[in-house]
């Protein structure tokens, strides 16, 4: 297999242009027809991608930023049709409307090209059945750009779970909060794969799933429209685990003060990760037995049941750092079609999310727990 891959970039939007950047190294720029620099400082990647993937070009509908394309000398694809024409180009990456991925992902991979498909993949499971049974069919890799598990504060709460640093864990909460609504685009519209569970309930589920092993057995959520939207402005999910385990999600877009991004309890203590960027702390316990518990007056009352611990019971640690390669999807994707790696993320992971969604949003209708033996 030659190198370096080429891969071609399907919508050039917020997140297309964002994987430009990345894939050509430039990512300290700015697109023109955007306010904001798509990445951060902190956010520039620590692995090169040269040599190994490179850049076949771009298709958008809009001009605009095919102008943009044009400028810096990348390659414009006249339409999509000639994307999939182009004889030397080995993956389409889609960075569209939700609603247009199975399309442009099934001709792509009947057009003999691999995909890397923005997440949400697909609208819902069926959409993915199809999808997947085309890759199965043409032998091509069909691959979930589930970019969140490289997230520096989810890598962190992994290896608080992994290594045992809480004990026991009982419960984990996982959330993100804004303040703005649901985005005016694409995103408020129903029809075009538009609401909060889709945008960011995907990776926050994807990623607790990662993270807590074994099946879920029940779950009940409450969807909120409180921003008057057709879409799901935000959601409160509960899962229960088999293996005893609960977690909590919530996505919320009109929340002015937020909750921390992770809390997570264990017999031995708890963790809370405040932000992306992994501020926090954890709280252990070091004698579970205090001698002399004084109770303390709470409210109208006394309580010794919530009095805080004395110092000597517990110790305050810092939350363990992590190394991310924000270049880590990229590079497994090129290693799986090149050497046969194993994915990092699978289709059958985003399968078992999307069904996940489609379960919330039925005990959101119906309001009721209900069973998800998966
Ligand atoms: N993984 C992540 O962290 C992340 C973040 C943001 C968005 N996304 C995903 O990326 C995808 C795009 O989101 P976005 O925020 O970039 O949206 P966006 O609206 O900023 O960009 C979408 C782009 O697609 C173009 N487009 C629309 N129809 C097209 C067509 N038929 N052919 C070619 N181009 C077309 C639009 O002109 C636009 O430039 C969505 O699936 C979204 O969920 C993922």
């Amino acid at each position: 297999m030659k190198y370096p891959l080429r891969i071609a970039v399907l919508g050039c939007g917020g997140m297309g242009s964002g994987h430009v950047l990345a894939i050509t190294g430039k990512e300290e720029e700015r697109p023109d027809f955007l306010s904001y620099n798509v990445y951060t400082d902190g956010q520039i990647a620590i692995s090169s991608l040269k040599g190994k993937l490179e850049l076949a070009g771009v298709y958008d509908i809009d001009d605009k930023r095919m102008q943009w394309v044009a400028e810096n000398g990348w390659h414009c694809y006249k339409d999509y049709a000639d994307m999939l024409a182009d004889p030397d180009l080995d993956i389409v990456l889609i960075a569209t409307p939700n609603n247009l991925h199975r399309e442009e992902a099934i001709s792509a991979l009947r057009a003999g090209k691999h995909v890397l498909c923005e997440k949400p993949v697909m609208m819902n499971s069926q959409e993915l059945e199809e999808v997947m049974a085309v890759a199965r069919e043409t032998g091509l890799v069909f691959y979930p750009r589930q970019n969140r598990r490289w997230d520096y504060d989810y890598l962190v709460a992994k290896k608080i779970f992994d290594e045992g640093l809480l004990g026991k864990v009982f419960n984990v909460e996982s959330r993100v909060m804004g303040s703005r609504g649901i985005p005016g685009d694409w995103r408020k519209e129903k029809a075009k794969g538009g609401g909060m569970m889709l945008d960011w309930g995907v990776h926050l589920l994807d990623r607790l799933v990662q993270m807590i092993p074994g099946k879920i057995s029940s779950v009940y959520c409450k969807c909120s429209y409180v921003t008057g939207e057709e879409c799901d402005d935000g959601f409160k999910a509960f899962l229960n685990f088999a293996n005893g385990i609960t977690a909590e999600v919530e996505v919320g877009t009109c929340q002015f003060i937020d909750h921390p991004n992770w809390y997570m309890a264990g017999l031995e203590g708890t963790a809370r990760i405040d932000n992306f960027a992994g501020d926090g702390k954890m709280v252990r316990v070091t004698k579970w037995h205090e001698d002399n518990i004084v109770p303390i007056q709470a409210g109208e009352g006394l309580t010794k049941t919530m009095a805080p611990r004395d110092a000597e019971s517990t110790e305050v640690i810092a939350l363990p750092p992590v190394v991310v390669d924000r270049n880590g999807l990229y590079i497994n994707l090129v290693d799986v079609i090149t050497q046969g790696a194993e994915p990092l993320v699978t289709a059958e992971e985003a399968m078992r999310v999307l069904k996940l969604m489609e379960k919330l949003f039925e005990a959101d209708e119906k309001n009721m727990v209900l069973p998800f033996e998966t």
